[in-house]
């Protein structure tokens, strides 16, 4: 049986997409059989990031409402065989699906996927709290920003009101080296705001926008910078242990 994580942020922008599709990546490549869910309804883009647009036929709304299976709705990625993604519906509101509808569809994601990464929308709306109430372990992400900072308490409080939820982890996007003296302040202020454990540090590095303008995910191209973040996140998650990375 798999694991489900939701990846969420408070503030908007943060990074969520790309860390579920670079980490998706890494654990795929790895070897383990990873679902992708895009749970941005209305606004999906995680198909963008990971290069799959022309994939994608059917989302999950389809499989919910019973149009499709999730066999047929997961798409699989061109170059990674383990890596699958499952879309966002684009003209439905969050509003419109069930709590329940979306804990059954990641009960079936389970039971074929070894991990199940749901990217959620900005913000602690309707999306957000339909991600938190389907998965078994939460990650924020957060920059080191005052206001994404906030945000991120925010989000953690919110997560409270899901006891299912077994962790919550804080991941640390767009660090600046040149920051450096400050840095560990800085990432020991996220720590602090949030009041999570670190489960990693992704370096600002430009290759994740080159990735995602050429639709591949960065760990295919990159080894140094984010992609070593995620990969390292990716390790992390399968219960290794890997310092974190010097900057
Ligand atoms: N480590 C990084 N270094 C440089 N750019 C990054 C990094 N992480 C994300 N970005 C860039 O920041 C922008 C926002 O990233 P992304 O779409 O992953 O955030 P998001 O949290 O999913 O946003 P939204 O809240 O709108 O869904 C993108 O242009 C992305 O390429
Ligand atoms: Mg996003």
């Amino acid at each position: 049986m798999g694991t489900a994580y939701v990846v969420a942020s408070g503030k908007g922008g943060t990074g969520k997409t790309s860390l579920v599709a670079g980490v998706g990546a890494a654990l795929a490549a790895a070897g383990h059989r990873t679902l992708c869910i895009d749970a941005d309804i209305g606004l999906r883009n995680l198909d963008i990031v990971l290069g799959m647009t022309d994939r994608v036929l059917m989302n999950f709304a389809d499989v919910i409402e019973g149009r499709c299976t999730l066999e047929k709705a997961a798409a699989q990625h061109p170059q990674l065989q383990q890596l699958y993604l499952l879309t966002a519906p684009m003209s439905l509101s969050p509003g419109q699906i069930q709590a329940e509808q979306m804990r059954t569809l990641l009960q079936k994601a389970r039971e074929q996927f070894a991990f199940c990464l749901l990217d959620a929308p900005a913000g602690i709306g309707s999306g957000f709290r339909l991600s938190a109430s389907s998965a078994d372990r939460a990650i924020i992400v957060t920059t080191t920003d005052s206001s994404s900072l906030r945000d991120a308490q925010r989000a953690v409080m919110e997560l409270s009101e899901y006891p299912q939820l077994r962790s919550k982890h804080l991941v640390v996007n767009r660090v600046e080296k040149r920051l450096l003296r400050k840095l560990h302040r800085n990432i020991d202020d996220a720590i602090d705001t949030a009041g999570l454990p670190l489960i990693g540090v992704v370096p600002e590095d430009e290759k994740v926008r080159l990735a995602t303008n050429r639709e591949v995910p960065v760990i295919l191209t990159e080894s140094g910078g984010a992609a070593r973040a995620y990969t390292n996140i990716a390790a992390r998650l399968c219960g290794r242990r890997v310092p974190l990375m010097r900057l």
